[in-house]
């Protein structure tokens, strides 16, 4: 018995795949090593900038007790929390998502993204809202949990993993029990497929190979979690935590095992590849998605309208509009942005982001600076 583990533990180091990026947190002291990121100082392996106006700690912890204890490679996990202050650049999601920060083909060839989750009793998530869990931009390979948005019913507790939308493959998401998993994808192929265990089991094709349109700029993996709003319900004052440990991409064949698999010296030296001669030349700030919309379902009777103008001579306007109706028990929450022109800005005001059409030249006196992917400011 013992034996054929350590066959098994060998024979899965063995055939393991090259780290391509490593999001494991072992180099990490604490979360607050995340604030060594900005846009314009991009170091460490995540980017850290869809989050709420709190500490970096309101949102995001480390600790050894946070990971898969069955993963040995890990020296601890992360706990991400959304909280009524996790609302990002001006949102009604709630959102603590990292970005992978590398330049190695995490969104080229056959890849596999590895991670574990679960949650505890405490500070559940909530079952009557959909969460996006772990997800790309476009959507094509993610996990989902909670009621889906346009779903019948009041609630729904399962852990889903979607494809483009579609549900492929569910279970009950009880707390404390690790789900791992791999996303295999096949970015060549335009192929993905799911690879699941819980534990310390190592992980099996649960579901797939599906066709695909997988496209990534390599920095729009988003670890983490965004839940999408309840209407009436914005300013709840309830928390959740979502708990991840092993984290990173591996391209050449699947490592099953999760941790070491019982000989850590092996497998830690089989995945310690990391350098890629891939360069992309795109950049996030000019890929991510522009404009989002969502529907959810809630049975209320507000509507709310919000109209801000930006402090530009030019005419741009972006608008939001939320409508309920008792008898659709349909909202719809779109944000437009129309026109602008030519022009120069005046200081303090919006000269660039996506999704913007405005003037990019700033007044004399000011210049252009990147505050964010979706907003420049004349400074
Ligand atoms: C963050 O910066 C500090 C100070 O330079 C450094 O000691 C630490 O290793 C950095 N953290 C990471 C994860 O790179």
């Amino acid at each position: 018995m013992f034996k054929l583990a350590l066959v098994q533990a060998l024979v899965g180091s063995a055939l393991a795949g090259t780290v391509l990026w490593d999001g494991r947190f072992n180099e990490f002291t604490s979360s607050t090593d995340l604030n060594n990121w900005s846009w314009s100082n991009q170091v460490g392996p995540y980017q850290y900038y869809i989050h709420g106006t709190g500490a970096v700690t309101q949102y995001v912890n480390l600790s050894p007790s946070y990971k898969n204890p069955a993963d040995t490679v890990s020296n601890q996990g992360v706990k991400i929390s959304i909280d009524n202050t996790a609302y990002w650049n001006g949102q009604n999601m709630r959102r603590t998502e990292l970005i992978p920060q590398t330049s190695a083909a995490i969104n080229s060839g056959h890849v596999y993204y590895h991670f574990s989750v679960k949650r505890t009793g405490t500070n559940a998530p909530r079952s009557d809202l959909e969460h996006q869990v772990n997800f790309f931009e476009s959507h094509f390979t993610e996990l989902k949990y909670g009621l889906l948005s346009g779903a019948s019913g009041t609630s729904d507790p399962t852990l889903k993993w979607c494809v483009s939308g579609s549900t492929k493959w569910s279970v009950t998401f009880d707390a404390d029990v690790w789900h791992n998993v791999a996303y295999d994808i096949d970015f060549s192929a335009n192929t993905v497929a799911f690879y699941h265990s819980t534990g310390s089991d190592p992980l099996v094709l649960t579901a797939g190979p599906f066709s695909a349109s997988t496209s990534s700029n390599g920095a729009d993996w988003h670890l983490g979690v965004l839940r999408l709003p309840m209407n009436s319900d914005l300013q709840s004052t309830d928390v959740e935590d979502w708990y991840f440990s092993g984290v990173y991409v591996e391209s050449g064949s699947l490592n099953t095992q999760i941790g070491s698999g019982g000989t850590s010296t092996t497998t830690t030296a089989s995945r310690t590849t990391t350098t890629s001669t891939t360069t992309r030349t795109t950049t996030p700030a000019t890929t991510l998605t522009t404009v989002r919309t969502s529907t959810t379902t809630s049975p209320t009777t507000t509507a709310r309208t919000t109209t801000t103008t930006s402090p530009t001579t030019s005419s741009r306007t972006t608008t939001t509009t939320t409508t309920t109706t008792r008898s659709t028990t349909t909202t719809t929450t779109t944000t437009t942005t129309t026109t602008a022109s030519t022009g120069t800005q005046t200081k303090w005001g919006q000269c660039g982001g996506i999704g913007w059409t405005g003037p990019t030249a700033c007044v004399e006196g000011s210049t252009c600076q990147v505050l964010n992917p979706y907003y420049y400011q004349c400074l």
